[in-house]
């Protein structure tokens, strides 16, 4: 029987950039199932969506990225229920802040474990079952952070630098099973991620703070892009201009200029 409803999975699908997405999904017509580790936002959104898109199927459960018994029981609840799914998209994230020197490695185990490893989890998971329906598509949730290292943010840089190592590799290892591969690299947009921040550096706090709350692009704006882009197959999606410009400049200048910019962006963003 061929498959016309789309299907997405989402991880982190309650909050901030997850949910936005789930909403994007759902208004083109998708069936959304969205995994959290907060119950309480991922309830509220799954009721929201279906009163919103009542034509659309919704799912909701509690799927802890770090566990990978968690995405086996989505990904079996998906092929029992849906017949499958056809995209996935590995969002979920948290954010740690602080100088190397003094940040402790307990910091950097919690957030390798949910940001890359959890991303690594997810694709593992879901590529035997893209394999068995003969199509597939992960969006891989990086960050600018990936590209642009800013100071006091080393954890979350190395994170989303092997996301896109990560997803790069994936791109020509799954090729020949027809398993598309998206990574996706914003600049900043107003979320809760904050809400997930490990620091004892009160500059990093006060300085990943305005980033977050401050940004001009919501992530209504970002899961629009991304889903445009998506569609088209775009490997590497960049959903604000800045990001671009950054890794465009990152390219082209020497080094030692292009830090000397990052130092500057930094300072002007402290003293705002
Ligand atoms: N907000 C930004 O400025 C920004 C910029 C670039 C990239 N990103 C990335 O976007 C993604 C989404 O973050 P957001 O900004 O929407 O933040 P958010 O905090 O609003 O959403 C993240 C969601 O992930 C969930 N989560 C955390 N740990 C989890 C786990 N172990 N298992 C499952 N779910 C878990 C949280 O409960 C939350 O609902 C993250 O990967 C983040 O790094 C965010």
């Amino acid at each position: 029987m061929t498959q016309t409803r789309k299907r997405i999975f989402i991880t982190g699908g309650a909050s901030g950039l997850g949910r936005a997405l789930a909403f994007t999904y759902a208004k083109a017509g998708w069936d959304v199932y969205i995994g959290d580790v907060n119950e309480k936002r991922g309830v509220a959104t799954a009721r929201d969506l279906k009163t919103l898109h009542p034509n659309q199927r919704v799912e909701f459960r509690r799927c802890d990225v770090t566990l990978l018994e968690d995405l086996q029981a989505v990904s079996e609840w998906l092929k029992s229920n849906w017949g499958g799914v056809d995209t996935v998209v590995n969002n979920a994230g948290v954010v740690a802040a602080g100088a190397l020197a003094e940040q402790p490695l307990v910091d950097w185990e919690w957030i390798l474990n949910i940001n890359l490893l959890g991303v690594v989890r997810g694709c593992k998971v879901f590529t035997p079952l893209f394999r068995a329906q003969g199509h597939g598509q992960f969006i891989n949730i990086a960050s600018a952070a990936g590209f642009a290292h800013l100071p006091r943010m080393a954890a979350y840089n190395a994170t989303k630098a092997a996301v896109i190592a990560v997803s790069e590799t994936l791109v020509l290892e799954l090729k020949a099973d027809h398993i598309h591969v998206s990574v996706v690299c914003p600049t900043f947009f107003r979320t809760h991620l904050i809400e997930s921040l490990r620091t004892q550096d009160a500059v990093a706090r006060s300085q990943a703070l305005k980033l977050v709350t401050e940004a001009k692009l919501s992530a209504e704006m970002i899961a629009v892009v991304i889903h445009r882009q998506a569609e088209k197959k775009r490997f590497m999606i960049m959903p604000d201009p800045e990001a671009y410009s950054v890794r465009l400049l990152k390219g082209l200048l020497p080094l030692s200029l292009f830090f000397r910019l990052l130092e500057r962006a930094e300072k002007i963003k402290l003293e705002r």
